[in-house]
């Protein structure tokens, strides 16, 4: 019957196979599908493999070094990170539609890691070394199921995921996931040591901060949303939440303002909207009846300690009609 251990046995010996001694290219996301499969295919072949994280600027607070410190610390892959938020930003200057929003990230993302693909690949050839030959991706069983299909919403919104990688011809892909559940590939993420913040996260979508901020793209809205959802975020752990919660987007209203009173000052801030949904799925979803106490305890904290944002309203639509992201 099912076990981690095993599953990982098999898969190991499976791609030692299949990749034999070539090279092997990774994408990392922060989520738990690309860290995962990163792992069991560094655990079968080592440093053949390198990993490619690409910062698009659109993170939340400390993922990053949530994948650069804790999960290299843990499963010692070989970790190539790109700081590309400087190319992503400036493409996103002054665009507010949220389907060019996606279209841009998708396709930036794209083009960053193939620019890093075509480095790596030069760079075995330079060397004489093995060629550069498997491109690893983290396909699920359901995802096997939907025929390649991402979540099922592609044709409302485009979707953008580490998954949707260019289907580069000159490589092969390694995909150890595609008989699993995610639940399973939690499992064998626990089982090889990766660490439990991103083995138990929660969805977060590829085009990241990026569709939370409704409005224009910049780097200060980034700082303002990236400090408001660490909080909410922290609070909902805090309270125990986070098995009923299947994710929380914290959403900035960039272009709204409204008068607010701090001291004995006026003040002229931003929303931030929370939208913590129960779902077992995504395909539908309600909101979640999150206790009073914690809402309240969250919206204290991110009005004290956000200066930008001087009110927190409650999303309370289920899916349908209101998506879970705002874009
Ligand atoms: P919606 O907003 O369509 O979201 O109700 C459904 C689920 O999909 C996630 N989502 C994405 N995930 N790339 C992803 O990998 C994307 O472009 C993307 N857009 C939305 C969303 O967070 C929710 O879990």
């Amino acid at each position: 019957d099912w076990n981690s251990e095993n599953v990982i046995e098999t898969q190991v010996a499976r791609i030692r196979e299949q990749v034999g001694s070539a090279r092997v290219i990774s994408a990392l996301s922060g989520g738990v599908d690309s860290a995962v499969s990163t792992a069991l295919v560094h655990k079968a072949v080592g440093d053949q493999l390198t990993a490619v994280f690409v910062d698009h600027g659109l993170l939340r607070k400390g993922e990053r070094e949530q994948v650069e410190k804790d999960y290299v610390a843990s499963t010692g892959v070989r970790l190539i990170t790109v700081d590309a938020s400087e190319t992503f930003l400036g493409h996103l200057a002054g665009v507010t539609d949220p389907e060019q929003k996606r279209k841009i990230i998708g396709r930036e993302f794209i083009r960053v890691f193939e620019k890093v693909q075509r480095e790596l690949v030069a760079e075995a050839e330079a060397s004489g070394g093995e060629p550069v030959k498997f491109l690893v991706q983290g396909t699920l069983y359901p995802d096997v199921v939907e025929s390649g299909g991402g979540a099922g919403t592609a044709n409302i919104k485009s979707h953008h995921n580490v998954g949707g990688l260019p289907e580069d011809l000159e490589f092969e892909l390694v995909e150890p996931l595609r008989t699993l559940f995610k639940d399973e590939v939690r499992a064998v993420g626990r089982e090889l040591g990766i660490p439990e913040a991103i083995v138990s996260r929660q969805p977060f979508p590829g085009p990241g901060l990026g569709i939370r901020i409704i409005g224009e793209v910049t780097r200060e809205r980034l700082e303002i949303l990236r400090e408001a959802d660490a909080i909410a975020r922290s609070e909902l752990t805090a309270a125990g939440l986070d098995g009923e919660i299947w994710q929380c987007p914290v959403v900035l209203l960039a272009d709204v303002r409204s008068v607010g009173v701090q001291g004995d000052g006026r003040t002229y801030g931003h929303p931030i909207v929370l939208r913590p949904v129960s779902s077992e799925d995504a395909m539908t979803a309600d909101w979640t009846r999150v206790p009073f106490e914690v809402l309240a305890r969250i919206s204290n904290r991110i009005t004290n300690e956000v200066r930008e944002v001087n009110r927190v309203v409650l999303d309370v639509t289920s899916k349908p009609p209101g998506t879970i992201e705002w874009e």
